[in-house]
């Protein structure tokens, strides 16, 4: 059995087929899905599925995309639900940043006090975080160590060793797609670096479509080629990996 941690069901790509898209992933044995918060205007969708689909579950948040559209009281409408299990996606994104040094300044300001806002959402309801950092370790790095209590996941596309750090104040990994790309050398650098109790599965669709589908919209049942390349990479079989990830994920999120 398989859990995708990271799952965008409730994006309009999943509209018209939702239905063939969970019954492709039964079939590939994914038992569980997580759907991240990213953006509030699908969030009640998010809710509405995990209401009508018993395997699936979602977290509350605002990617740092979305910064500026950041509302804590929307997001505490939804966090008591029983299906509710993490705050996220959030952290710091640098890499699309204005060239204008003041928007560029004031974008940043913006994006680590809406993180360091959700963090203490998490906080204050013992939930762990779905994080989001790209082109900003140092930064993230910080405010993780001086605000985050209860863990959470890491997307990992962008690890580097500075983030590996966070392994010990009970952060997880999520590997993805990337990791099967031909130009995936940093991620497949630091993958034998990562704590094996500390590594989930996560597709990101229906972004970054794992080879041999890639250009094509991703879905859970794609977790399959993820832990086939962390199988060879591991230098270990498939069902070591899917019931290592699948263990690792149920104790993050108390599936
Ligand atoms: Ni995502």
């Amino acid at each position: 059995m398989l859990i995708d941690t990271h799952c965008h069901l409730d994006d309009e790509r999943y509209m018209d087929d939702l239905e063939e898209v969970l019954q492709r992933a039964k079939d590939a044995e994914v038992e569980k899905i997580v759907i991240p918060g990213a953006d509030p205007k699908t969030l009640p969708r998010a809710v509405e599925l995990s209401q009508k689909y018993d395997n699936i579950y979602f977290a509350v948040g605002v990617h740092p995309y979305d910064a500026s559209n950041y509302d804590r009281s929307f997001l505490e409408q939804f966090i008591e639900n029983k299906k509710c299990v993490a705050v996220g996606e959030c952290g710091l994104d640098y890499y699309r940043l204005s060239k204008d040094k003041d928007e560029a300044d004031a974008d940043v300001k913006r994006q680590k006090e809406v993180f360091i806002d959700q963090i203490e959402l998490a906080n204050r309801y013992k939930l762990p975080l779905i994080v989001h950092i790209r082109d900003a370790s140092f930064d993230s790095f910080d405010i993780l160590k001086k605000y985050s209590r209860y863990g959470g996941v890491l997307h990992c596309y962008n690890a580097d060793h500075q983030l590996l750090k966070l392994a010990e104040d009970g952060f997880y990994y999520g590997i993805g797609g990337v990791i099967t790309f031909k130009n995936a050398r940093k991620l497949i650098e630091v993958y034998p670096k990562i704590p094996k109790n500390r590594l989930l599965i996560e597709t990101d669709g229906p972004y970054l479509t794992p080879h041999p589908h890639r250009g094509k919209r991703n879905e859970p049942a794609y977790c399959k080629y993820i832990v086939q390349k962390m199988a060879e990479l591991s230098k270990t079989d498939y069902e070591s990996i899917a019931s290592l990830t699948t263990l690792n994920a149920k104790s993050l999120f108390g599936l």
